[in-house]
């Protein structure tokens, strides 16, 4: 059982109370059971004397008695009348014996009638002392008190009497008063035991409630105290207490608040940390000393497409394409020596994309100075590229425009005249004539060439031509029909899916006519052998800021991944010399973006290809 503070303390301040006042008790009961018997001793001490005093007094009037009594009787050795004299002291209760004797200590009479010790010299100490005395003498020995007194007539020493008193009765009646006082000690030590008892447990009583009151007044701040320590310890720096306390436990609850105050500004909490790596747009890595991920942020399996846990454990290679420049190895043995900055490379997700980052890394010593850990940060910069792609892509189609005006103008002079020349000839050649082939096909090829020029110098310059609202359905239309007589040629079907109540977009409708009519070209192109064409126009997000989206899609030979982000480059051509440009694609990026619109492409090589414009749909007027 575990004791609390507050238990402890109540149990040692009782348990010492409770020593204390057993030794005391006990010392108490010695001592008084000690006095009482000294008291007994001596109270019996006294009363045995005391006694003693009254049998010397009755032996010594008995002798004086018998001495004057015998005085005349011994004179005339009257053994009669000794006899009558000493058999009434023989007879006394307690008198043990009673000797007359002669000069020489010799036995005259013993108060019996046949004296039985006559003439008998006693030769003990006492009897020898009692014959030699000259004086009443009084002597004592084991249980005799013995009293003599000489016999004198006159001056003439006659002998002397003798009696000797049992002092067995004073014994026995020293032994009753000592049972007697005994009783009363015995007696009066249980009473002190009873009155030390009684105070004992009164004091006890008392102290219980003291002691409790005095532990809660201890242990309360300390409990206080440990629970703000716990409280400490699981992060929340915002407690306080306040005890009013002038002692230690004051003091200490002071320290306490500080140290909580201290650490609230001074430590970063875990949830802290968690919220800021949360928070984090940016990939974020930790990785062992050889690239095992330890863990990631939400923003790595954001972009990556993995549960958190997911990756913890995995080699780096994971977040790797397959092809990487740059391998696990070759990372971790660069991050040895130095950190890395800034380094453009490729992270690849859970189903194949690719991402472009900007990657850093650096070494970060864990606390117990253990193996280094590596902070990853990746920044996706898809966005970026696109951009800069776009850029590169305007940029290459401005170098194309300026060529192509200049081109444009320098051809379309000779090209009027070669026009107007042809034109005149063609009136000039009746029917039937010849030169009529020839005529009519320079003329129809000079008629091309100059729309040709035309659409380049359209497309190169800032088109004069105002922006109008104007619908997508009707610039399709008029376009296919312009393709219509090529693809029924080829064995390609046409197919429409145009929305009905299209919104107007914003534009120029001979270029998006041109549009419409080099993707349906190169559409056509892709499918010598026959196919599908579909073109179709909807309506997206009606509700927000609506776009109005055309898809062109074919059945034909669709392009290869690797050319697929190059084909709106200007030039960029498949086809043989003298059959494509390379400029058609080139061009409609140029329109499409003077009309705010995208395009995107998406082919299944060998199967399809469909290429989606966007562009913002004007609101219903
Ligand atoms: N629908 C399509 N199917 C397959 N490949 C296509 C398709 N559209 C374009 N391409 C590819 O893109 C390249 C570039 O097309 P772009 O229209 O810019 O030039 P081009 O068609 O080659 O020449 P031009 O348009 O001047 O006749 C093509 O050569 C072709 O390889
Ligand atoms: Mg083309």
């Amino acid at each position: 059982m575990r004791l609390g503070l507050r238990q402890k303390y109540a149990l040692t301040i009782l348990g010492s109370l409770l020593l204390v006042i057993f030794a005391l008790s006990g010392i108490l009961v010695l001592e008084a059971r000690r006095s009482a018997r000294r008291l007994a001793e001596s109270g019996a001490e006294v009363a045995g004397s005391n006694l003693l005093e009254a049998y010397k007094k009755r032996g010594e009037g008995l002798i004086k008695f018998l001495a004057q009594d015998l005085t005349n009787p011994l004179y005339h050795y009257d053994m009669q009348s000794i006899l009558a004299v000493t058999s009434i002291v023989r007879g006394q209760e307690g008198i043990l014996y009673v000797y007359v004797y002669d000069p020489e200590g010799r036995i005259v009479h013993d108060g019996t009638r046949e004296i039985s010790s006559l003439n008998r010299i006693l030769d003990d100490e006492i009897s020898r002392k009692a014959a030699g005395s000259r004086q009443m003498l009084v002597q004592t020995a084991a249980n005799v008190l013995d009293v003599s007194a000489p016999i004198r007539l006159a001056d003439q020493f006659l002998g002397g009497v003798r009696i000797g008193i049992s002092l067995d009765s004073i014994h026995s009646d020293i032994s009753k008063m000592s049972e007697l006082l005994d009783d009363i000690r015995s007696r009066s030590v249980r009473k002190n035991a009873v009155i030390i008892a009684g105070f004992s447990l009164a004091i006890l009583i008392l102290a219980v409630p003291v002691t409790i009151l005095i532990g809660r007044n201890l242990s309360n701040p300390i409990e206080l105290l440990s629970r703000l320590a716990r409280q400490i310890g699981a992060g929340d720096y915002q407690t306080r207490i306040s005890l009013k306390r002038t002692d230690e436990l004051g003091e200490l609850a002071g320290a306490f608040n500080v140290m909580a105050q201290n650490l609230r500004e001074t430590t970063v909490s875990k949830q802290y940390m968690d919220d800021i790596l949360r928070a984090m747009t940016d990939v974020l890595i930790v990785t062992d000393a050889r690239l095992t991920i330890l863990s990631v942020n939400r923003a790595t399996s954001e972009l990556l497409g993995y549960p958190e846990e997911a990756l913890a454990g995995q080699p780096f290679s994971r977040v790797l394409p397959g092809d990487a420049r740059l391998t696990q190895e070759d990372l971790a043995a660069a991050l040895r020596k130095a950190p890395i900055l800034g380094l453009e490379m490729e992270l690849q997700s859970r189903n194949g994309k690719r991402f472009p980052v900007l990657f850093s890394a650096q070494a970060m010593q864990t606390g117990d100075g253990g193996a280094r850990n590596f902070v990853c940060v990746a920044r996706d910069i898809t966005e970026r590229k696109n951009l800069e792609g776009m850029v590169l892509q305007s940029e290459k189609m401005s170098a194309v425009g300026q060529l192509a005006a200049g081109v444009a103008h320098e051809i379309n002079n000779p090209l009027g005249a070669i026009l107007g020349f042809a034109q005149g000839m063609a009136r000039r050649t009746p029917p039937g004539d010849p030169n009529e082939f020839s005529v009519k096909s320079i003329e129809r090829e000079a008629i091309r060439c100059k729309n040709l020029v035309q659409n380049l110098l359209a497309y190169s310059r800032a088109s004069k031509e105002p922006p109008a609202p104007i619908s997508l359905n009707q610039c399709v239309l008029r376009a296919l029909s312009l393709v219509e007589s090529q693809a029924n040629l080829t064995g390609v079907t046409i197919v429409q899916d145009l929305a009905e109540d299209l919104p107007g977009i914003l534009g120029v409708a001979n270029h998006i006519e041109q549009v419409v009519v080099n993707l349906a070209g190169n559409s056509l192109d892709a499918m010598p052998g026959g196919g599908a064409l579909k073109v179709s126009t909807l309506l997206e997000s009606p509700e927000g800021n609506g776009q109005v989206r055309l898809d062109v899609e074919d059945t034909g030979s669709g392009i290869p991944p690797d050319i697929l982000n190059r084909v709106f480059e200007p030039f960029f051509t498949t086809k043989d010399p003298g059959k494509g440009t390379g400029l058609g694609l080139a061009m409609i990026y140029e329109i499409v973006q003077k009309h705010q619109g995208t395009i995107d492409v998406r082919s299944d090589p060998g199967k399809s290809t469909v290429f989606t414009l966007r562009f913002p749909a004007l609101p219903p007027s």
